[in-house]
């Protein structure tokens, strides 16, 4: 058999990341994160951009060292090309259009979305592949999506955010606390330590799969708000109750659709991913649903969940084993549709 060698880069948002992988298997899996946007409490675009160029071409070198491959035997380069943001995504398309044209080898253009589903099929021991038809979500700080997926590249979008994505909500709230960013991993520390009853949040009322997390970021802000001012201490005094308690709505916003989309499709196999499926909270609630509703969930490696360039890689393999290649005049596409 023929040995398919696809190098993937991936720079849609603040991570610049490579990967190489030989006939769906991981070779290597380098990702830059880039650190300057702490300072700014979220991504800044033109920085994010900035750092992509200085990164691009150590990313890349770094994933072809460590797969020990060289350039000469890749098959083909994939990249994303959207969604994200338009100043990141140009690097990297820029990059791979270059490269494929000067190694004269086809170039595979890949929706970052679709890659966060696909990320399930890179072939991993101890990791089980889900079965067609499956619902996939994405959570994470940029996105938040339910997916019904009938096959590798036939994806429909059942239910999206109509304003914040779910991290965001972890991010924002965390601001409000006083917290570092990204306060996703924070709050799921102090969760643990805490009392998910202590306060109650009211979940907002969205229509069919759709969720909404800007009404609970407003909430939380009016209760601190209320609360500091009776107690100047009552955020340090009830931390850890206060992170538990909104985790626990945020897992239960998304854990109620989730119910009503397997109810609605009759599909019972849920695979996530994005970087908040790292959350302690959202990985035991679908475990639960495995006895309560009758569910089979899909968690993937973590390093397979957060943005990188490995799912980038699964998709442009699975691309390439259909002739499926782009256009050398492909433009990056910061809005891209599944
Ligand atoms: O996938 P990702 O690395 O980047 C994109 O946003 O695309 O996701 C980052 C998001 C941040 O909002 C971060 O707060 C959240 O994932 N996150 C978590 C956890 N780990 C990361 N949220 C809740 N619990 C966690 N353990
Ligand atoms: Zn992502």
């Amino acid at each position: 058999t023929q040995n398919i060698y696809i190098l993937a880069i991936e720079s849609s948002c603040d991570d610049t990341a490579a990967s190489v992988m030989l006939n769906g298997k991981i070779l290597s899996n380098v990702v830059a994160g880039q650190s300057i946007h702490e300072a700014y409490g979220g991504v800044v675009p033109e920085l994010a951009s900035r750092a992509h160029q200085q990164n691009i071409v150590p990313v890349v070198q770094q994933a072809l060292k460590r797969a020990n491959v060289d350039k000469n035997q890749l098959s083909a380069i994939a990249f994303t090309r959207g969604p994200g943001l338009m100043g990141s995504l140009l690097v990297g398309t820029s990059f791979a259009k270059s490269l494929a044209y000067g190694l004269d080898i086809p170039l595979i253009d890949v929706n970052h979305m679709q890659a966060h589903i696909l990320a399930h099929f890179i072939d991993e021991e101890g990791f089980n592949k889900p079965p067609f038809p499956f619902l996939g979500m994405t959570i994470s700080g940029g996105h938040t999506q339910i997916v019904r997926v009938n096959s590798h590249f036939d994806m429909e979008v059942i239910g999206e955010t109509i304003d914040d994505a779910v991290g965001e909500a972890f991010d924002k709230s965390g601001k409000i606390l006083g917290l570092g960013y990204p306060a996703g991993p924070e709050i799921d520390k102090r969760a643990k330590l805490g009392n998910p009853k202590a306060f109650k949040f009211t979940k907002p009322k969205v229509e069919g799969l759709n969720f909404s997390f800007s009404g609970l970021k407003t909430a939380i802000l009016y209760f601190i708000q209320k609360e500091t001012k009776a107690n100047p201490n009552f955020i340090e005094e009830n931390l850890n109750d206060i992170c538990a308690s909104i985790q626990y709505t945020i897992i239960g916003i998304l854990i109620d659709k989730l119910k009503l989309a397997s109810k609605q499709t009759g599909i019972s196999h849920i695979a996530i991913g994005g970087g908040v499926s790292a959350n302690t909270g959202i990985r035991q609630a679908l475990k639960d649903g495995e006895a309560k509703f009758g569910w089979t969930t899909y968690v993937p490696k973590f390093e397979f969940t957060t943005d990188n360039a490995a799912m980038i890689a699964i998709v442009g393999y699975l691309k390439y084993m259909e002739g499926d290649f782009a256009q050398q005049n492909v433009t990056a596409s910061s809005r891209l549709k599944i």
